[in-house]
């Protein structure tokens, strides 16, 4: 059900007060606290120092301590840490927090706005407020007989604000809604969601939300050319689909940004058969799809002054009996040729086909996302997404709206020497270094070979971060939607990087 969200300026002190979304009765609310102000003995109404102190309670960002109130209401201490510490993540994560706490309420409140530190933007505060409530009660129910969901009906967010706050409380619902999409279809097993299901989701989405989409069926692939995607369902009784999105802003338009993601619907290694340990959350290999797809979802809502585009190649990555054999050569949409010596690195394949077919329509930059590599969880543990690119300053935008949102990511480089270690001895490239060094690395200069010229590119691994083995902040155990906010974030600020040929451009202009 959706969560209904409501701004007020004051909440009624009495529970029998009428001062909830839409009239009704509130029944649990979160404030929040300081640590240096619980230090001081400066809490707020409704706590009792000794008592929060009692529950191991410091304000530590994320903590929260639900207090009996008068009258059946709940009040939950939301720790926000040290007041000249504060960002919009730590008011995502305290109203995560709530959202954990008071579960089993129907009509929460929170009332943190009012006391926002200075030089702290409140609409993106209160947007912030919004995604968390939404994404820390999520839950992934489909499947149970019985299951334990969220109670939670409605949202008062307590705090002085005019339009741009309620339009921020708005936004936020949406892109939580955006991300919540993301999650479902990261934790339904790959045996339901197959590509031909995927892509009839997108087009319900599609109609929902607002965006245009086309569906190519195996023919339209065959005719395409994509010989990436064509070699990777090789072995699969299931068809494979390719889901091209487009959407277009009403108002002014800044440039075309384009979006691909790795759409393996499940990757059981293909011949290079993975092992039954690491085939375990492999249902999850189209994170990035669905992380594009999501994002569209919720454009209408953002209303970024861009164009997107967005790429969905979709298959799972099955050993069948006219599976794509170790040694085999595809022929890319641009051309290229690839000798696959090992069929467990299907994502660069499939992504292969899909950059070249976002290069062909020109946009002013391409971010994709893709569950790629296990080295890049190596590097960078399970929460911390790898960043690459071959434009330092559009690398620099995605990690800045990355920040911004408090989804981690972290540069790593595209050696130009490393590219050797793909050359094939019988094509163009093959798909494998053939040694255990750098491997994210070693992706991400394949996938740059499928970037027409230069045009501004970045590239995020997010094999980590994609799921969750834990549940933390925002975040539950399973899916996460890593890459949602960010990429609504980026398009929303997006600024034309750059490119040489501009550069050059403009050093003529001049003279
Ligand atoms: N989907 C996997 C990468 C992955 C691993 C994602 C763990 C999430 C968690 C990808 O297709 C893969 O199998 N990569 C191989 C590449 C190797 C064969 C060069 C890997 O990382 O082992
Ligand atoms: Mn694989
Ligand atoms: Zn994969």
């Amino acid at each position: 059900m959706p969560i209904a969200i409501e701004l007020t300026r004051a909440l009624d002190p009495s529970p029998a007060g009428e001062a909830g979304a839409g009239g009704r009765t509130v029944d649990a609310v979160g404030r929040g606290v300081f640590a240096d102000d619980l230090e001081s003995g400066d809490v707020p109404d409704g706590f009792d120092k000794a008592f929060l102190a009692s529950q191991g309670f410091e304000a530590k960002p994320g903590q929260s301590c639900v207090v009996p109130g008068a009258d059946g209401r709940v009040v939950v201490a939301l720790g926000l840490g040290a007041s000249d510490d504060v960002s919009t993540t730590t008011y995502r994560k305290a109203a995560a927090a709530l959202a954990r706490a008071a579960q089993r309420q129907t009509h929460l409140a929170i009332d943190v706005l009012d006391a926002v530190p200075e030089g702290l933007d409140r609409p993106a505060v209160a947007q912030a407020v919004a995604e968390g409530v939404l994404l820390g009660s999520y839950r992934y129910t489909a499947l149970q007989s019985d299951p334990e969901r969220s109670h939670i009906e409605s949202l008062t967010v307590v705090g002085k604000g005019g339009k741009r706050v309620q339009a921020a409380l708005d936004r936020g619902r949406s892109i939580g809604e955006a991300v919540r999409v993301a999650r479902d279809l990261v934790n339904q097993p790959g045996g339901t969601l197959t590509p031909t299901a995927f892509a009839a989701r997108a087009e319900e989405l599609a109609e929902l939300k607002g965006f245009d989409i086309e569906v190519l069926d195996r023919a339209d692939i065959e005719e395409q050319q994509l010989g990436g995607l064509l070699g990777v369902n090789r072995g699969s009784a299931e068809e494979p689909r390719f889901v091209k999105l487009a959407w277009e802003p009403s108002g002014k338009v800044r440039g075309t940004v384009a979006l691909v993601g790795k759409g393996i619907t499940f990757d059981s290694g293909g011949l290079s058969l993975k092992t039954s340990d690491s085939m375990i959350g492999m249902k999850g290999d189209m994170a990035g799809a669905a992380a594009v797809l999501a994002t569209f979802t919720a454009l209408d809502a953002v209303q970024p002054p861009v164009r997107v585009l967005g790429y969905l190649p979709l298959t799972d990555n099955m050993p069948g009996s006219d599976a794509t054999r170790v040694g085999d050569v595809l022929r890319i949409r641009n051309g290229t040729t690839v000798e696959v010596l090992n069929t467990d690195a299907e994502g660069r394949l499939v992504l292969a086909d899909a950059l070249a077919l976002a290069s062909e329509d020109g946009p002013d930059a391409i971010v994709d996302l893709a569950t790629l590599t296990g080295a890049c969880m190596v590097a960078l543990g399970q929460k911390i997404a790898g960043v690459m690119g071959n434009h330092e300053a559009f690398v620099d935008q995605v990690r800045a709206a990355a920040d911004a949102q408090g989804e981690p990511v972290w540069p790593l480089p595209l050696p130009a020497e490393m590219r050797k270690s793909i050359d094939s001895d019988v094509a163009d490239i093959k798909n494998i270094s053939g040694n255990r060094w750098a491997g994210a690395s070693v992706a991400g200069l394949f996938l740059q070979e499928f970037v027409a010229g230069d045009i501004p590119w970045a590239h995020l691994d997010i094999a980590g971060p994609a799921d969750a083995a834990e549940d933390d902040g925002e975040t539950r155990k399973g899916g996460t939607g890593f890459g949602v906010r960010t990429l609504l974030h980026l398009l929303a600020g997006f600024r034309t990087p750059a490119t040489a040929s501009t550069t050059a451009a403009k050093a003529k202009s001049k003279s």
